[in-house]
């Protein structure tokens, strides 16, 4: 691992994708930025982070081994990876993944994850991992949902580079693992810290509600659920709303 610190950047997964186009980029760097202005979200969404309080920063990594075709496994490692991070950090709380890669702690999302790939010729050449995760914040704007932070939860305070450390290494040993047994024992840590799996719940799909259970992820990374005529249908990102 080696780490690149900026004071402020526009966007850590900007600056990785820069990295990677002047091939300057290498396996195992860490972007990581004290201050972000332009932090970037899955569907175009912004990410808030007062500056030096959280963690905002992206892993570069050469998944050679895994194919385009089976590209969720990554994101299934990293939630694996910083919901570990989390459960030592905070062993009583409840911590969730929520599908697709969201991490909430008690509800309320404490960590998000945008991973983007540079594919050429069926191969995945690199792979950008970008994670958000509220450290020290107390305060948040109203348009960023229903937020938490470890001070939040902990009341401590924390040294985010130190925390930045840990946090990485758990989420490389996470990648590691999948080339163990193919992936199988990380997607089933994934699946076992899924939110509400199992759990007979109301969805928003579309503009009506379905209730039924989420039974797994395809290989696709599409959810899977269950409804109460037992017919499996599967939604692929923004295709289904939870209620929380
Ligand atoms: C989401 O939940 O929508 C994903 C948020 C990802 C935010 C991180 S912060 C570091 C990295 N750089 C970005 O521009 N975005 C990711």
């Amino acid at each position: 691992m080696q780490i690149l610190k900026f004071e402020h950047l526009d966007s850590t997964n900007n600056h990785a994708k820069t990295l990677i186009k002047e091939g300057k980029a290498k396996n195992g760097q860490i972007i990581y930025a004290v201050a972000q202005s332009e932090g970037r979200g899955q569907a175009s969404n912004t990410w808030e982070s007062e500056p030096g309080k959280n963690l905002t920063f992206s892993l570069i990594i050469q998944p050679n081994h895994i194919e385009p075709k089976d590209q969720f496994l990554i994101s299934q490692a990293v939630s694996v990876g910083i919901w570990n991070y989390l459960k030592s950090a905070m062993g009583n709380e409840s911590i969730h993944i929520k599908w697709p890669n969201d991490i909430y702690v008690n509800l309320k999302k404490i960590a998000g994850i945008l991973i983007e790939h540079h594919i050429q010729n069926n191969q995945i050449l690199f792979s950008v991992i970008g994670i958000g995760l509220n450290v020290n914040q107390t305060k948040f704007s109203e348009k960023a949902g229903t937020p938490t932070s470890l001070s939040l939860i902990t009341t401590m305070q924390y040294n985010v580079e130190t925390e930045l450390d840990t946090l990485a290494t758990s989420i490389v040993n996470a990648l590691d693992s999948l080339q163990i047994n193919n992936g199988k024992d990380c997607q089933s840590q994934y699946l076992k810290h899924l939110l509400f799996l199992n759990e007979e719940r109301e969805y928003t799909v579309n503009t009506k509600k379905i209730t039924g259970k989420i039974i797994g992820v395809n290989p696709f990374g599409q959810l899977q659920i269950q409804d109460k005529n037992g017919a499996i249908l599967e939604f692929g990102f923004k295709e289904i709303g939870y209620i929380l």
